[in-house]
């Protein structure tokens, strides 16, 4: 009966150890934060200023540019604009369902290329949130 009893409180004892010991580790892989949009005191993105010169730095323009488009898609300063327009590649007010945005986002984006930094992410998320002006 002792030893039964010792045997018990020893699994007793294992089980609460078994329990307390787990350790979750969750890799965590952080997501571009976009600016609030409910702040007003963030300025309206200027598409000419701030998001043609990202595709340049990004080397998007190595190739999607005037001399050569490819996937049908200039990212050329002053060419930009209509070329994304016209590939439906933004959808106005709605970052998350604008290709431009996700496709080659530097956390979540698939495509070979990605933006240069999560800033930059932000920046085109702000851009399309705010309605994707040609300014
Ligand atoms: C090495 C060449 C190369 C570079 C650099 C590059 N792309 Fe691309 N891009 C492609 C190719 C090839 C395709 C078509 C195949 C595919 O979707 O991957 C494409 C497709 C795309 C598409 C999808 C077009 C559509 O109609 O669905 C988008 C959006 C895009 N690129 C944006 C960018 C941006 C923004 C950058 C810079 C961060 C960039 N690309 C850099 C080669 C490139």
């Amino acid at each position: 009966m002792k030893i039964l009893k010792n045997i018990s409180a020893f699994m007793i004892l294992f089980s609460l150890m078994m329990l307390v010991s787990c350790e979750y580790e969750f890799i965590e892989i952080a997501a571009p934060t976009p600016p609030d949009p409910n702040d007003t005191t963030i300025d309206t993105v200027s598409f000419s200023a701030e998001i043609e010169p990202i595709f340049a730095a990004s080397s998007c323009t190595n190739c999607h540019s005037n001399s050569g488009a490819t996937a049908g898609l200039n990212l050329s300063a002053g060419s930009a604009y209509n070329s994304i327009t016209s590939n439906g590649l933004v959808v106005a007010g709605d970052p998350d369902a604008s290709k431009i945005y996700y496709y080659p986002n530097p956390v979540t984006g698939t495509h070979n290329t990605k933006y240069g930094s999560n800033d930059d992410a932000d920046l085109i998320y702000l851009w399309i949130y705010q309605g994707a002006l040609d300014n």
